[in-house]
């Protein structure tokens, strides 16, 4: 049999993070023992609400939708995404121009950067941050450029960027992960001027954009760029309605980058199911009582895990939103054979933090996608694992 080589921008991905650590997490799982934990994802465990699932149950029984859809967004979802700018931010969008749809805001960061960058292109990236950006950044053939977010805040450190003559795009992520840090209007004032500066796209991912806490509605960068000059902001379904496995997200902005986004994703990914268009208009226009109850459940959760975590000694930050618990290596040390002891003596998975970039280096990344029993088992097994003396030497 042939032996094929990838070519040169797939030979180059960094290795799948996560993938890697789902196979150790599923091998640990099927050894004898107590039910492993696992707590390093942002995989949604809540179900879709209820309306959001009959009304795809009528979409995908309409023959209608059995038929190659059109390139562009349906004209009612576009507008149902206008809809939701105008009342949860207070900003317009053109729905005929300003939007582009995505099988999940994966692809849309995929067609942000690769439709942007260019071979060689700068392309600044959050550290630490979602590990997909620099997989797209491999993809484009561009370059990486680091921009430090800054802890306890974790607001980018904006002059790290003096030196630098130009880029295609630059990305931020509020609310963060994996630090669950809210972005400050300031931080998007600034990041809009290095952008027009180095003639980038700010491209705002805004995959946590309903799940804000203490009653803090997460700030869109669109409503700081009122013209959209500069700015692109990806969301997603799959936090804000629990539809993570449905792939259906998209992207509003700048009607320029918007246009090279929508060229890339048809070119490359061709069309979006019907249904799954009817769906998401009826999630975004219908009433949003259940995308607030999820707020509340991972609020509750929340305070759950950081009350346990400080009560056993550990010093979490506590998330201002997203649904992820960023915590330092408790008594410091390297967050990778942190995590390896906990999966092994405790049965517990989280994320190590170096798996984000060398900013997130010495903390652990917590998942709040269990429910509150389990969470407290979970407080349990760390209490006890705290104070059992550490035996094995991590290889
Ligand atoms: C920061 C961030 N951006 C984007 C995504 C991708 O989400 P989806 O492709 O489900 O829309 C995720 C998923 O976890 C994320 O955490």
């Amino acid at each position: 049999m042939v032996q094929y080589r990838p070519a040169a921008r797939v030979a180059a991905l960094p290795p799948n993070f996560f993938g890697a650590m789902d196979r150790e997490i599923a091998k640990l799982a099927a050894e004898p023992g107590p039910r492993v934990i696992n707590v390093s994802k942002g995989n949604p465990d809540l179900p879709t609400p209820e309306a959001i699932v009959t009304a795809m149950q009528a979409a995908v029984a309409s023959p209608s939708n059995h038929r190659y859809p059109a390139y562009l967004p349906r004209p009612k979802l576009a507008e149902a995404i206008a809809l939701r700018y105008r009342d949860d931010h207070g900003v317009d969008i053109d729905p005929a121009t300003e939007v582009a749809i995505f099988h999940g805001s994966h692809e849309g960061i995929m067609a942000g950067i690769v439709a942007l960058a260019g071979p060689g292109a700068a392309v600044v990236l959050p550290d630490p941050g979602y590990p997909a950006y620099a997989s797209a950044v491999q993809l484009a053939e561009a370059r990486a450029v680091t921009l430090p977010l800054v802890p306890p805040t974790y607001q980018p450190d904006l002059t790290a960027l003096d030196g630098l003559e130009g880029a295609a795009v630059l990305v931020l992520n509020y609310p963060n992960n994996p630090t669950g840090a809210l972005a400050r209007p300031e931080t998007f004032v600034g990041a809009g001027e290095a952008a027009r500066r180095l003639g980038a796209v700010l491209l705002h991912d805004f995959a946590y954009a309903s799940l804000g806490f203490d009653g803090r509605r997460p700030l869109s960068a669109l409503a700081i760029d009122r013209g959209h000059e500069v700015t692109v902001e990806l969301s997603t379904l799959s936090k804000t309605y629990s539809m993570a496995g449905w792939r259906f997200g998209y992207a509003a902005g700048n009607a320029s980058a918007i246009a090279a986004m929508r060229a890339y994703q048809v070119h490359a990914f061709s069309t979006i199911f019907g249904a799954t268009q009817d769906a998401a208009t009826a999630a975004l226009t219908g009433s949003q009582d259940a995308a607030a109850e999820l707020v509340a459940i991972y609020e509750r959760r929340r305070d759950l895990v950081v009350e346990g975590l400080r009560r056993i000694g550990w010093e979490p930050e506590s998330p201002e939103g997203s649904f992820f618990v960023w915590v330092p290596v408790p008594g410091g040390g390297d967050d990778v054979a942190f995590t390896q002891r906990l999966q092994r003596e405790a049965r517990v998975a989280v994320a190590p933090g170096s798996g984000f970039g060398a900013g997130g280096a010495g903390h652990i990344r917590l998942g709040l996608v269990h429910d509150e029993a389990t969470l407290a088992e979970l407080i349990d097994r760390l209490a006890a694992f705290g104070a059992a003396p550490t035996t094995t030497a991590v290889p």
